[in-house]
């Protein structure tokens, strides 16, 4: 039996020496933050040994001071881990997670370390996580453990590796301090608020298997400060230590933590939960796909008349697993069939879409795209496990029954592989696809009195409002309007709120008396106006999820916009990672707004301050992917040749550069008037 105060005490004693002889200079990449728990604690940026003595004398002789010290500066003198091991996260990767942090998808977080004895024992503690939706962080030998046991881990599924010793949990409290200032408003250098926001909103706790050096054992026993529940699964007795068999330790550290889900098993031969859905299934892996050009395929999701719908039941027409030749690419028509008192025609689109998450949750199936573009592959392990077609029917109909209860109460999945008959099914479904865009073509902000709010994002930016309007979509690249709307008609008390516009105060810079009496009750009274279509005036403030950074570039006396995938500088010399790092947590931030990469389009994007014509520079990456749409979208504002005259990073890296270029080819923000 390890006592904890004991290894404690002795942990902190070692982990004063290592700091004394600490050597060299070390950081991370990736960060605007720095060593994030030394500056989250002080708002000093620490870099070398010296700097972060300073900070260890300062913090009282934290522990997590001296944990993520110790830990960067052998980091940075051997170098990183191998593969699986993530090391740090970068704060990209933190970002994308944002979302799926608030919507629920993510119940909350936890840490399995340690040598289980077992590895069996391990193995099921993180099944259960994932099907309980907790995002799981490793370290130790749980690791080598799960991988020998043919579990797959990654940040894609749920389980990420962070490193070779249990020390290496550094990386999920420097995680939880970035989440506190990302999202969380919390500046640098207030511990007090740090430690209040962990405890109060992040749900964390660990589940620790024996073999803890005394060093981690005072690590991990420190956590309990920033709220983590701690489960002993092995052999130690210690204040706040709850023991658990391994079996009963996934429902202990959730109740100790108070997060509850509830799952209901889907009976097929897969597992399914949110857990899988970031997962890919490559070629070799794959057992057969649908569609993705390879083969004609389709989705549509129809409401029909009560009566019409016998809940639950799967139809196949077509053949099956069994009858298709391994790595073939075969045709693929899905056919989901809804009824409900409290159904609507207008809610389809909404639904449909989430036929493509549910897909993905399976931990075998994955699926990419909508409509007739959609590409779906099982993967050879699931198929010899069982899993056959006809599953994917099973697994849609349990879903939209389980996450939709209030609006459906039947469904029926037909799946479709027979050549003829999906294609004639695609031709159909097309006629509605295109029935559907033309009645929400088009429509503009001035067409509808009423916006929706959102206000998911407060689980992390407490005073944080996203305003969702037909012509300027959530910064997240999540909801749109009419989501939105649907959302609300469906779960009335939800984080989407109707927002009547109320009276014009200037159209032109989107500003509303409905919209800022709102914004200023549920931004608790911190934001007092928003103006929709500016980014110099009252701006919409940002939580952390923005797709895309805009920001004003004085010297081009234009915007350029960055989104979250591109990793080099901007030609304002930072990253999108730096300037996320300074704008956030629910402020308003004239110059910068974050937008979702569809609002770049929208004839409303920043027209208080000159609309498109300002734009002077984009990843070509996000050029290239708004390619099509961005010209028809400029070829119809009589800006014809704007595309060619928007920089990307191989024309300008510098400002010099940028304004160089743009004076070449004569970009029309040069002669606009001064934004400043
Ligand atoms: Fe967060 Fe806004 Fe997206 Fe809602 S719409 S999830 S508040 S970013
Ligand atoms: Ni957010």
């Amino acid at each position: 039996m390890v006592e904890v105060a004991n290894a404690r005490t002795k942990g902190l004693a070692l982990f004063r020496k290592d700091m004394e002889s600490l050597e060299g200079e070390f950081s991370y990449g990736e960060t605007a933050y720095h060593l994030p728990v030394c500056y989250a604690l002080t708002g000093k940026r620490v870099s070398n040994a010296d700097s972060a003595r300073e900070v260890y004398r300062e913090t009282g002789e934290s522990v997590f001071v001296a944990g993520e010290c110790t830990v960067a500066a052998s980091v940075a003198a051997k170098g990183g881990f191998p593969p699986p091991f993530t090391g740090f996260i970068g704060d990209a990767v933190i970002r994308k997670l944002g979302y799926s942090l608030v919507d629920g998808s993510i119940a909350g977080l936890a840490l399995v370390t340690g040598t289980p004895a077992v590895p069996d024992h391990v193995v099921a503690i993180c099944r259960e996580l994932q099907e309980k939706l907790m995002l799981t962080f490793l370290s130790g030998d749980v690791v080598p453990a799960l991988v020998d046991a043919g579990v797959k881990v990654g940040v894609e599924f749920r389980l990420v590796p962070l490193g070779p010793g249990p020390i290496h949990a550094v990386h999920l409290t420097d995680l939880l301090a970035r989440v506190a200032m990302m999202f969380g408003g919390v500046a640098p250098g207030d511990a007090d608020r740090l430690v209040r926001y962990a405890n109060d909103r992040t749900k964390v706790f660990a589940a620790v298997f024996p073999g803890l050096s005394d060093r981690e054992v005072a690590y991990i026993d420190a956590l309990r400060s920033l709220g983590v529940s701690l489960v002993a699964v092995g052999d130690y007795e210690g204040d706040g230590w709850v023991p658990a068999e391994p079996s009963r330790a996934v429902a202990t550290g959730m109740a100790e933590r108070g997060i509850s889900v509830a799952v209901t098993a889907i009976p097929i031969p897969m597992h399914c939960s949110p857990a899988f859905e970031g997962k890919s299934i490559r070629k070799e892996e794959m057992y057969v796909e649908f569609g993705g050009g390879r083969s004609p395929a389709f989705e549509l999701l129809v409401m029909r008349d009560e009566g019409q719908v016998v809940d639950g039941k799967v139809t196949l027409i077509g053949p099956d697993v069994d009858q298709l030749q391994e790595g073939s690419a075969v045709p693929l028509g899905i056919i989901v069939e809804v009824a409900g008192k409290q159904m609507r025609k207008e809610y389809e689109p909404v639904l449909e879409r989430r036929i493509h998450n549910f897909i993905n949750y399976g931990e075998g199936s994955w699926h990419v795209a909508q409509r007739d573009l959609i590409w779906v592959r099982l993967s050879k392990e699931a198929v010899k496990n069982g899993v056959k077609i006809r599953d994917l029917g099973v697994l849609l109909a349990a879903k939209f029954r389980m996450d939709f209860p209030t609006i459906i109460d039947a469904v029926q999945v037909t799946l479709i592989t027979d050549r003829e008959r999906v294609l004639a099914g695609k031709q159909k479904a097309e006629l509605v696809y295109a029935e559907r865009d033309s009645r929400i073509a088009g429509m503009k902000d001035s067409d509808v009195d009423t916006f929706y709010s959102c206000t998911l994002c407060q689980t992390f930016a407490p005073n944080h409002v996203c305003i969702i309007t037909p012509e300027r979509p959530a910064l997240c690249g999540a909801i749109s309007w009419l989501d939105g709307k649907v959302a609300h008609e469906i779960s009335p008390a939800g984080a989407n709120q109707p927002v009547p516009k109320g009276s014009a105060i200037d159209d032109l810079r989107g500003e509303f008396e409905g919209v800022n009496s709102f914004v200023r009750k549920a931004s608790h009274g911190e934001v007092a106006r928003c103006c929709l279509y500016s980014i110099m005036e009252s701006p919409m403030t940002c939580c952390g999820c923005f797709e895309c950074i805009a920001l004003v570039v004085p010297e081009a006396n234009g915007v350029l916009v960055v989104n979250r995938e591109y990793q080099g500088e901007t030609p304002v010399g930072m990253t999108f990672s730096t300037l996320a790092g300074t704008i956030g947590g629910g402020a308003q931030t004239p110059g910068f707004i974050g937008i979702s990469k569809n609002f770049i389009l929208s004839e409303r994007f920043i027209q208080a301050d000159g609309g498109i014509s300002r734009l002077v520079w984009l990843p070509s990456l996000l050029k290239e992917e708004l390619r099509d749409r961005l010209r028809e979208a400029l070829a119809a504002r009589g800006l014809p040749d704007l595309y060619e005259k928007i920089a990307d990073e191989t024309r300008a890296t510098t400002l010099e550069e940028l304004v160089a270029f743009l004076a070449s080819v004569d970009h029309p923000a040069l002669t606009m008037p001064p934004l400043l």
